[in-house]
């Protein structure tokens, strides 16, 4: 960098303390890592999480965040498929790290090259910071936790004749559900997802063969009717919400999918950890991030969620936190930082 420059950054002081701005250094660069200035942050329900219940919090003050769209400043040792200049979405591991320069929430963050994209012309910085984590997820949750194969980074069609693989996604208008739910579609499997009846249109429109009220007392059989209608059993599911009133639902629906026979020692369940796309699926984020997605994006097989700007820059990221913590419903929230 030639100028001088500051990195004003949104600390989290201590334990369950708000947020508060205040001035770091600028984070470091390390081997296969770039130093970005960020441009947008988008808050994830984690972010208040850590905040009020510390989780994975090694140390304070510390930075919270994990979604970052902005501009290449640097590139440390071993990168060669970024450049200075270059617009990127990346997925900031600080989570994992504990190392507070791999924070959003501040005007630099250091990420690794391996699980960051170009951003393509029709995405802008506020769309992009929508996606690193819940594409981090949906890897994960596909590809690494129900090891389905990789769609082929050289095809260029869309998998438009799904398998007769079925998976419902509970709660597809959140972040992470929608994701879920387009890769599914990309990776074939034919997809079944509950959201309330104002997200059906565009739940459809992002794969879903069909969409249940997960409010309606008969949201089991009406998913099992769709199964039936689709000839494709619900064999896999992904319960994005995760409550005690939401699991037995997700379980009772693959327990009684017609096809028992893909289920036969019972419902077997496993906790999804997205963080496993920094160290030990690392080559599962390169592929999704650095070969897939920039792709997706740009020929819109992958669409971001719809932006809600938060105003303030990183003084509204508090805000954002508590509104996210609330709920919300069919958005992502995002704070823009200026040029
Ligand atoms: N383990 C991991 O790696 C990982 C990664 C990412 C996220 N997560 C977790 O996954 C959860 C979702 O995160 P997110 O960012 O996707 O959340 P989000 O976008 O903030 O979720 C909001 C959505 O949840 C839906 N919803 C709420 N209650 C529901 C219910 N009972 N049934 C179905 N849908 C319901 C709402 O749907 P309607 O609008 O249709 O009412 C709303 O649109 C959070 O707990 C988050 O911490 C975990």
């Amino acid at each position: 960098m030639s100028k001088s420059v500051s990195n004003l950054t949104a600390v989290l002081p201590s334990p369950g303390s708000a947020l508060i701005i205040q001035e770091r250094a600028i984070p470091s660069l390390g081997s296969g890592e770039m130093l970005i200035r960020n441009r947008a942050l988008a808050i994830n329900p984690i972010d208040w999480k850590r905040q009020v219940y510390g989780l994975a919090v090694s140390s304070y003050p510390t930075v919270l965040g994990g979604d970052i769209a902005g501009v290449v400043v640097g590139v440390g040792p071993g990168v060669t498929s970024f450049k200075p200049g270059d617009r990127v979405l990346a997925s900031a591991p600080g989570i994992l790290t504990g190392n507070s320069d791999h924070g959003a929430f501040q005007t630099y963050t250091t990420v690794m090259a391996a699980v960051a994209t170009k951003i393509p012309d029709n995405i802008t910085f506020s769309e992009a910071a929508t996606l690193p984590v819940v594409v981090s997820t949906a890897a994960i949750v596909l590809f690494d936790v129900l090891g389905l194969p990789v769609p082929d980074p050289e095809s260029t069609a869309a998998n438009t004749n799904p398998t007769k693989t079925g998976i419902l996604v509970w709660g597809g208008a959140s972040s992470a559900g929608s994701a879920v739910i387009q890769f599914a579609r990309l990776a074939g499997l034919t997809v079944f997802a509950t959201a309330s009846p104002q997200h059906h249109d565009k739940i459809r429109a992002l794969g879903a063969t069909a969409v249940v009220d997960y409010r309606s007392p008969t949201v089991v059989e009406d998913l099992l009717a769709a199964a039936r209608e689709a000839g494709t059993p619900i064999t896999l599911a992904l319960d994005a919400i995760s409550t005690e009133e939401t699991f037995p639902l997700v379980a009772r629906v693959l327990a009684e999918s017609e096809d028992a026979s893909a289920i036969p020692e019972g419902v077997s369940v496993q906790w999804v950890a997205g963080q496993r796309i920094w160290k030990e699926r690392l080559d599962l984020g390169s592929l999704v991030f650095n070969k897939l997605l920039g792709k997706w994006l740009e020929t819109g097989e992958v669409v971001p969620a719809k932006v809600q700007v938060v105003e303030g820059g990183l003084s509204g990221l508090q805000a954002g936190m508590d509104e996210v913590k609330k709920g919300v419903s069919g958005v992502k929230l995002v704070v823009e930082l200026d040029e």
